[in-house]
């Protein structure tokens, strides 16, 4: 009897496997616990199948009727209804020629590709507080993680590898899940009450060119392209073609990015690559979803934070050509795009990750949200941009300059008198070569205008106007502009032309 028992059991374990592994098979992100993105999109399921012209049906078990479609060159691709309902679904998929493959606890919720470099790597265990934010981190059920491998490839895939399969965030994985990802989506949660799916691929170290698919890497030449190194993450397209390339076809609700210390020193191509990035994520992610990902989905990045404090020039130009020179996003180059900046959450000293790394990555996921709650989710109510300049008025007698910011909306709260320089020139009315930058302090402000003085040009013509333009401008949280009602710092300002 036992013995006939244990027969059945391998029969059936068996007879399971054979289905399950046969001829049809779905993606390798489609599992187990995954977040498909929720109506009025509707989540696309791809996979290949042995028989071709086969019919292939999906259907979310108790939301609608089933959906097929036929296998073309060993391939198939189909659109699940809109769903809003959160789930738990079970979904199954069936081919004609017998294949079968069935997912279990398949939430409906928005989903979030997160990619970048170290400062998006950055894991849970690495932040301040990290044991209370995992304690607190497990607790959010529906919120679910797939983290993908360091791979690399010279040619564009349709498959990669993982380190973390779709989970629910526990005790052994949530620790290795990117943190501003992670507290993104939890902060995130708390104003739309229903399921989130990160995707975290990231790499530390990585150059924005090997983010880059093809088409974006030929817009914008790199200077010396064929002396790269056989080193494989710096190569332009290959992390592109590994770890963005084989999600394409998925639906997803919007990207976050957090990269760009490695191009530290190229920042007006930069200012290009960025651009052509985000202009070919959207176009691809678009088209090999059916159209359901959307052409202008949003995306949302980080201001680079802090770095070595003697890089004087290096960093603040990346942070602005992050921007494409126009300091604050959206913009007309980056359209539906959000930044958080960073440049003010220094972390030095006892930071065993260096002034890289700041660990504070909550006021990050927080200013994050922020954005994405007014770009992405349309609460245009909420404010996410801190003061920028709008206007200026130059006293010629009293040699202050007078910066209206916000066209005069924003009240101010003023936290130091440091952050300006001048730029002043003998010659001619530009900020050229002939010119000096020279420091400008804060001789006073009202509700939402600042004054500085620029008596530091003596007869010299004033020419330019520059705040923050440092790679650690002010102590944490302490730089000089700040929104009264938001908490949000100004961003970096740069002009190279006579203000007022
Ligand atoms: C495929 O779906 C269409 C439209 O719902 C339906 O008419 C057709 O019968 C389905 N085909 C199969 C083989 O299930
Ligand atoms: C890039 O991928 C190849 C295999 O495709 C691997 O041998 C190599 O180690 C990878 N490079 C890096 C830096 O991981
Ligand atoms: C500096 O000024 C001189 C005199 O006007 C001019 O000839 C020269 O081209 C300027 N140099 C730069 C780098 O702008």
């Amino acid at each position: 009897m036992v013995k006939t028992c244990t027969f059945c059991v391998l029969l059936i374990l068996s007879l399971y496997t054979l289905q399950a592994h046969g001829a049809l098979k779905l993606a390798s992100y489609y599992r187990d616990h995954m977040v498909l993105q929720r109506g009025p999109q509707q989540a696309v399921l791809w996979g290949n199948a042995d028989t071709e012209g086969d019919t292939v049906t999906a259907q979310v078990i108790g939301q609608g009727s089933a959906v097929n479609t036929t296998v073309q060159n060993g391939n198939w691709k189909l659109r699940l209804p809109a769903i809003k309902d959160p789930g738990p679904f079970v979904v199954n998929v069936i081919s004609g020629d017998g294949g079968h493959v069935t997912l279990n606890d398949v939430l409906f919720g928005d989903v979030w590709f997160c990619s970048g470099q170290s400062n998006m790597e950055l894991d849970m265990n690495q932040i301040l507080n990290s044991a209370y934010e995992i304690r607190k981190g497990i607790e959010k059920k529906n919120i679910r993680l797939l983290k993908v491998a360091h791979v690399n490839s010279s040619s564009p895939q349709y498959d990669t590898k993982y380190y973390i399969r779709w989970t629910v965030p526990n005790k052994q994985y949530l620790p290795q899940f990117s943190a501003v990802c992670f507290l993104f989506a939890e902060y995130l949660q708390s104003h739309l009450n229903y399921p989130i799916g990160l995707v975290d691929s990231a790499w530390g170290g990585t150059s924005i060119e090997a983010w880059s698919p093809h088409d974006a890497v030929q817009t914008c030449p790199l200077p010396h392209y064929e002396n790269y190194l056989e080193c494989c993450p710096m190569v332009p397209e290959v992390l592109y073609n590994a770890m963005v390339h084989p999600f394409l076809d998925m639906t997803i609700f919007g990207v976050l990015w957090y990269q760009g210390e490695t191009n530290e020193g190229q920042d007006e191509i930069y200012k290009c690559q960025i651009k052509a990035l985000v202009d070919s994520w959207r176009k691809n992610f678009n088209q090999r979803s059916l159209g359901e990902t959307p052409v202008d989905f949003p995306f949302g990045y980080v201001q680079l934070a802090t770095g070595n404090p003697d890089l004087v020039s290096a960093q603040p130009a990346l942070r602005w050509a992050q921007t494409v020179g126009y300091g604050y996003s959206p913009n007309p180059a980056l359209p539906d795009t959000f930044m958080a900046v960073a440049m003010d959450l220094k972390d030095v000293g006892t930071n065993p990750l260096g002034p890289y790394h700041p660990r504070d990555k909550q006021d990050v996921a927080q200013r994050l949200v922020l954005g994405a709650l007014n770009v992405a989710y349309g609460r245009k109510n909420i404010e996410f941009q801190g003061p920028f300049p709008t206007a200026f008025e130059k006293d010629q007698d009293q040699k202050t300059l007078t910066i209206e910011y916000d066209h005069g909306h924003t009240p101010l709260d003023i936290r130091s008198n440091d952050g300006f320089d001048v730029c002043c020139n003998t010659f001619a009315p530009a900020c050229d070569g002939n010119s000096t930058w020279v420091k400008a302090l804060i001789t006073g402000h009202d509700n939402s205008h600042v004054t500085v003085s620029y008596a530091g040009c003596g007869s010299r013509r004033l020419v330019g106007l520059r705040y923050a333009w440092k790679s650690q401008p002010c102590e944490f949280k302490q730089c000089a502009i700040y929104s009264a009602e938001s908490d949000l710092p100004a961003p970096i300002y740069i002009t190279k032309s006579p203000p007022a």
